[in-house]
């Protein structure tokens, strides 16, 4: 008995817009199962405009999409039997070669509609796209490193005949992962065994040299540090406008697309407030609802410039249908990799294209500041630079100290830093009240400058 007819969407892509991708080189077919009794941050129709736009990033043009209706995720086929019947004929139909589904799908699923869809048609998930995406535009050593560890830990426990499609992207894009030594297609039971020994091995040896590379960031966030320079992460969904920013900012030249993760290793720049005191801006990764566990796993280390950051600034693009829900994604991300309470501040970016003003938003009490800004014209830029002034001069801490007097470097820092509200000198040296910044504060009071 069907208890819920399936609701069946079809389209042909209308032609590509050049903007967002390379040529398409595959027809993929979009596949979501909604379960009502659950609550997602975006419904099935608005997850699969994202998973095609993540697909159109990566190079397939999307010729289709089904949602279904479910009390529960199938345990055998992830959908129903009868909707996989259903999307096989309209995957014949319109000639797809790979049928894409919006949530990460466990071997199991992976197993059976792999042997439902038969040889010449793939089955991937969203965290594969996104996984072979982050591949393509990785672009140090760590990004690369990073989401290659990540796609071999994702490919572990699928390991089936079908790698190709990820294999090929990723082979050709860091140059390093894919195809090399590993057998992907058709593999018998003990070619499987060897290629699982092997993805271990490499694993392993991922670690190690990621482990080397963090090595060497740290000693530069050391030195960071010890300047004592106030850091600003910016970070936002995918898209969003970070890069925009931080270029209108700070004159930087960081790659700004029109596509998603056009940005992946943080790039840091210097940016002058109107005190004429420093900030370190730094870009971040992009976020996406429903990222992957490897890759999440993976970026934790890319992330912790946010955590040790002074301040968070939140870009959104405020003129996206669905600007609350990925405001909510990014928060939600950010509570998962631990990122202590910050002060935030949220830059509604894009309203150059909102000429009716920025709707109301929710869960504006979390942050410090709201700015509406276009990155683009750069309206309200100023007002921005002069509330993270404000922001960065309200979470300042009243410390003193007693300097001695060859320590005048120490004076220097506190007043580039900070506000030196007294200073008495005594037989020891300088006693001195002032306001700095937490970092500062904590490797003061350490002793460790
Ligand atoms: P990821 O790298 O995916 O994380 O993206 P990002 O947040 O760094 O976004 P990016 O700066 O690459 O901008 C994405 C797109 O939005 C580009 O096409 C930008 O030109 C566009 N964009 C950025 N800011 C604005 C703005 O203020 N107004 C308008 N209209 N477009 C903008």
């Amino acid at each position: 008995m069907r208890r819920h007819r399936a609701q069946v969407e079809t389209f042909i892509a209308p032609e590509d817009d050049e903007r967002l991708t390379a040529p398409p080189k595959e027809r993929g077919f979009l596949v979501a199962a909604e379960v009502r009794s659950a609550r997602p941050l975006l419904r099935a129709q608005e997850s699969l405009d994202e998973l095609a736009l993540l697909a159109k990033t990566a190079g397939i043009q999307v010729v289709g999409r089904a949602v279904q209706h479910l009390q529960r995720i199938d345990p055998a086929t992830y959908i129903g039997s009868g909707k996989v019947r259903e999307v096989q004929e309209l995957v014949a139909q319109l000639a797809a070669d790979v049928v894409i589904f919006d949530d990460e799908l466990s071997p199991n699923h992976q197993r059976e509609l792999e042997k439902c869809f038969g040889e010449t048609v793939k089955v991937i998930d969203r965290s594969a796209l996104i996984l072979d995406i982050f591949a393509q535009h990785a672009r140090t050593r760590e990004g690369a490193l990073q989401v290659e560890l990540a796609q071999y830990e994702y490919r572990l426990p699928r390991l089936t005949r079908q790698w190709t499609h990820l294999a090929r992207q990723a082979g050709g894009s860091s140059g390093r992962s894919g195809n090399g030594g590993v057998g992907l297609r058709g593999p018998g039971e003990t070619q499987l065994e060897s290629d699982r020994r092997e993805i271990k091995r490499r694993i392993a040896k991922l670690k190690q040299e990621i482990e080397a590379v963090r090595a060497h960031r740290g000693r530069h966030r050391a030195q960071r540090a010890r300047q004592g320079i106030p850091t600003i992460a910016l970070v936002g969904y995918t898209n969003a406008g970070k890069s925009t920013l931080l270029n209108a900012l700070t004159g930087a030249n960081v790659y700004v697309a029109d596509q998603l993760f056009a940005t992946l290793d943080p790039t840091t720049r210097r940016l002058t407030l109107n005190s004429g005191k420093q900030v370190l801006i730094s870009d971040t990764v992009g976020f996406i609802q429903k990222l992957p566990t490897t890759l999440i796993a993976a970026f934790r280390a890319t992330l912790e410039e946010v955590s040790e950051a002074d301040m968070i600034i939140h870009v959104v693009d405020a003129a996206h249908p669905q600007a609350a829900a990925q405001i909510e994604a990014v928060e939600d991300t950010l509570a998962e990799i631990d990122v202590p309470r910050l002060p935030r501040i949220l830059a509604l970016n894009k309203i150059d294209k909102l000429p009716n003003g920025v709707p109301p938003l929710r869960g504006a009490d979390r942050y410090a500041a709201i700015v509406p800004i276009s990155a683009q014209s750069g309206e309200g830029l100023p007002l921005l630079i002069s509330e993270i002034e404000r922001v960065l001069r309200e979470s300042m801490l009243e410390i003193e100290l007693l300097v001695p007097y060859q320590r005048g470097d120490l004076l220097a820092l506190i007043r580039e830093q900070g506000v030196l509200d007294s200073a008495q000198p005594t037989a020891k040296g300088m006693h001195i009240r002032a306001h700095v910044p937490p970092r500062l504060a904590a490797l003061l009071a350490e002793d460790k400058i």
